[in-house]
């Protein structure tokens, strides 16, 4: 099995199936617990319901913060319920599983997250860093000599990398992704209009009117949350330009994020870019516009993975299909 285990999403890749699960990386426990409700079933899309709703002595967690496991007893869980679900059901042993990892993450992470896998009931794990698997994932030829870019724009985390030889040359991590963007609108809507917005709204909003770069046409939209100082449910018009500047910030910080690494990395490699350019990945690379906005800050060619959001499970499985070719590029247990 190949593992995106993303802080909005957990993606699993089989071999003989191809993308076989797309949920969010959400779980539903008993409160303080670890014990998943509706019998081990809380997890993912049913879990995803339940959050800014759940009634006293349930709680709805996202084990993964900003990439990394916040909450290990939560996050084994999780993974125990994909490995059971998905692998339980036709195999009696233990699968191999290629888990997708952030850049950076350093050895204690990654001990945590190849402990966390084989108690969730895996047999070998192999850990990869996402910026590399998403290369796989998009078609990029990331063992050869010449570089490319991949910006995997995710929930938490934005990862900038330049690929190479199956390595990477030069790279960031930003914990500035699609949640900064709510939390953006969130803060804004706060401001400007005295009300309050969940999670949810502020993610509606964003995908149907946010936006990184004017548009032909400026859209509103109504909103509903709770008004600041009375209290009670209120509804209010948002449009298109406000909610832009409100982005401007995060999306500001990921330009600069890749500036900072195109000023890290070594020539030979700069020079090959001027060809490959830049592919995006990731559900936050989907802001409208934001493709536009980076190729005119950094000229250089800006195209999406085929498949943005699953490009890194995608990758996953091609590491499955070759790894006697691949394992030494990888990190194992
Ligand atoms: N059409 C869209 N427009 C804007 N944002 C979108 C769109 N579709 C998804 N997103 C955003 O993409 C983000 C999730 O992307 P993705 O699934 O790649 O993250 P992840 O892999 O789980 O996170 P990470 O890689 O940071 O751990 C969320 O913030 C979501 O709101
Ligand atoms: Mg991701």
């Amino acid at each position: 099995m190949g593992v995106d285990l993303g802080t909005a999403n957990t993606l699993v890749w089989i071999r003989d199936g191809g993308l076989v699960r797309d949920e969010p990386s959400v779980v539903a426990v008993k409160s303080g617990t670890s014990e998943v409700i509706l019998g081990g079933q809380a997890v993912g899309h049913r879990a995803y319901e339940m959050q800014g709703r759940a009634p006293a002595g349930i709680e709805v967690v996202r084990p993964l913060r900003e990439g990394v496991i916040a909450d290990f007893e939560i996050a084994e869980a999780m993974i125990r319920y994909f490995v059971r679900d998905i692998h339980g059901r036709r195999h009696f042993v233990k699968p191999r599983l290629v888990i997708a990892i952030p850049y950076g993450t350093n050895e204690v992470q990654r001990r945590a997250f190849i402990d966390s896998a084989e108690r969730a009931g895996a047999r070998n794990v192999y850990l990869v860093e996402e910026p590399i698997a998403a290369g796989l994932g998009a078609g990029l030829n990331v063992t050869a000599s010449q570089g490319s870019m991949i910006v995997d724009i995710g929930g938490g985390t934005t990862e900038i990398a330049v690929l190479a030889l199956a390595g990477i040359v030069s790279a960031t991590c930003l914990r500035v992704a699609g949640d900064s963007f709510d939390e953006a609108i969130v803060r804004h809507i706060r401001e400007e209009y005295n009300l309050l917005i969940g999670p949810l709204m502020a993610e509606t909003i964003k995908r149907t009117i946010g936006s990184a770069r004017e548009l032909e046409t400026e859209y509103s939209l109504e909103v509903r949350g709770r008004d600041f100082i009375s209290g009670r449910p209120r509804r209010t018009i948002v449009n298109s330009d406000e909610i832009r500047g409100a982005l401007s910030e995060p999306v500001r910080q990921i330009v600069q994020g890749i500036q900072s690494v195109l000023e890290n990395t070594p020539p030979e490699l700069s020079a090959d870019l001027t060809q490959t350019g830049i592919t995006l990945a990731g559900g936050g690379s989907m802001l409208r516009g934001l493709d536009l906005a980076i190729q005119e800050e950094m000229d250089l060619d800006v195209r999406f993975a085929e498949q943005p959001l699953t490009c890194v499970a995608q990758g996953t499985g091609v590491i499955l299909g070759q790894l006697d070719r691949l394992a030494e590029f990888l990190y194992q247990s």
